[in-house]
């Protein structure tokens, strides 16, 4: 891959060791991805935060990391294991919360924004239409991508960090416009047709199966943003495509692939069943303040007979709370977390339960593998319903 003087510099570690470590990286990557040279991002969003998937190992690397580095980007960060500002809200070990704070604190430390969400195209970073970007969290960078039509790769945890320390990626992959033409169509039957969000994420997992490419539909009639949201994180778990395409004039000459009742069935089959359900888990990825007045107004009047928490952003939960919906919840019944990622956080087993509801495809998929909670998954609407009184 072709460097600048500059860049053969930064690798040589002229400019310190932490921005040595990011050329290394993204030279790798950029050789492994068949990329001729580096491109400027105009923003980053990172993944690796989590105490609980990262460990002590993920920890080591962002203190040395943060040494000398620092962002040359704007950068935001995903979910945590506490809520920064309420740590022993969720009984987490005290080890636990230590940790996590210290690799909170060495991200502010590289200058990263510590947004802490898993939907910064919300409000906390908006990137533009054509825009070179690299984002790791699969669901944000498929939205980026198909929704927003910025330029990303689906970023790793220590590829998204190094990008942001150098303020560039490889010019490879989804960063070609000839490689952002889906690999195949899924026909969506008119009786399978997804009829709410949860359903949107159902398909996803069932298309992001297919193809490592750039996925089309064809059949969905005009999606809103919130299921859109949910079809990335589907199709995002399942696989590794990094795209959705809805544009007809996309579609035509590809192989298509049906998805029918039958198809449809299929997956909400291989979803688990929980009997006895304990806890209700909700906003994998994290709420938006749409969806969160949605719950607000499903919820109003009830009471949870089930333990309700509800996952968003602190940029989210501000403007939530000036609209007394915080208030509202609570009074419902919903505890209201900032910060938490639900699906990769043992909070189940820091309380007790680990049966739990959700109404989040993804968030049914991390809940069982990586936590090893019996999950089942029902829509909002159903789970308002059934488990509201
Ligand atoms: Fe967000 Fe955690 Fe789900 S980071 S997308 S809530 S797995």
């Amino acid at each position: 891959m072709y460097l600048t003087n500059e860049e053969e510099k930064a690798l040589e570690g002229e400019y310190g060791e932490s921005i040595a470590t990011s050329y290394r990286v993204l030279v790798s990557l950029g050789d492994f991805l068949g990329a001729d040279r580096l491109i400027p991002i105009t923003s980053a969003h990172i993944s690796g935060v989590n105490f609980a998937n990262i460990g002590d190992e993920g920890l080591k690397f962002i203190e040395q990391m943060s040494r000398d580095g620092k962002v040359r980007v704007k950068t935001t960060l995903n979910p945590c294991g506490i809520d920064t500002e309420n740590p022993y809200s969720l009984n987490p070990p005290e080890d636990f919360v230590k940790k996590q704070m210290m690799i909170v604190n060495f991200y502010k430390k590289l200058g990263v924004a510590c947004t802490l969400t898993c939907v910064p195209y919300e409000h906390d970073n908006r990137p533009k239409r054509g825009e070179h970007i690299a984002w790791a969290e699969s669901s944000a960078s498929i939205y980026a991508n198909s929704v927003i039509g910025a330029m990303t790769n689906r970023e790793s945890a220590i590829s998204s960090l190094a990008a942001a320390i150098a303020g560039k990626t490889p010019d490879a992959g989804m960063h070609k416009p000839e490689n952002r033409r889906p690999g195949i169509v899924v026909s969506v039957d008119r009786e399978a047709a997804p009829k709410n969000v949860t359903e949107f994420g159902l398909l996803g997992l069932f298309a992001g199966r297919l193809t490592q490419k750039p996925i089309g539909f064809r059949g969905l009639n005009k999606p809103d943003r919130f299921q859109l949201k949910a079809l990335g994180a589907g199709i995002g778990t399942s696989g590794s495509s990094p795209m959705f395409i809805l544009s007809d004039s996309r579609l035509a000459g590809l192989e298509e692939i049906p998805y029918t009742a039958r198809e449809k069935q299929e997956i909400i089959e291989s979803t688990s069943k929980v009997s006895e359900p304990q806890m209700v888990l909700l906003g994998c990825p994290f709420y938006t303040l749409e969806e969160v007045r949605r719950l607000t107004k499903l919820l109003s009047g009830k009471k949870t007979i089930l333990d309700f928490y509800l996952h968003i952003s602190r940029s989210v939960y501000e403007k939530a709370y000036k609209e007394n919906l915080i208030k509202k919840l609570r009074d419902s019944g919903v505890r209201v977390l900032k910060d938490v990622c639900p699906s990769l956080t043992p909070i189940g087993k820091w309380n007790g339960k680990e049966n739990v509801l959700t109404d989040s495809p993804k968030g049914s998929f991390y809940m069982r593998t990586a936590l090893g909670y019996r999950v089942g998954v029902l829509d909002i609407e159903t789970l308002a319903r059934e488990y509201a009184k």
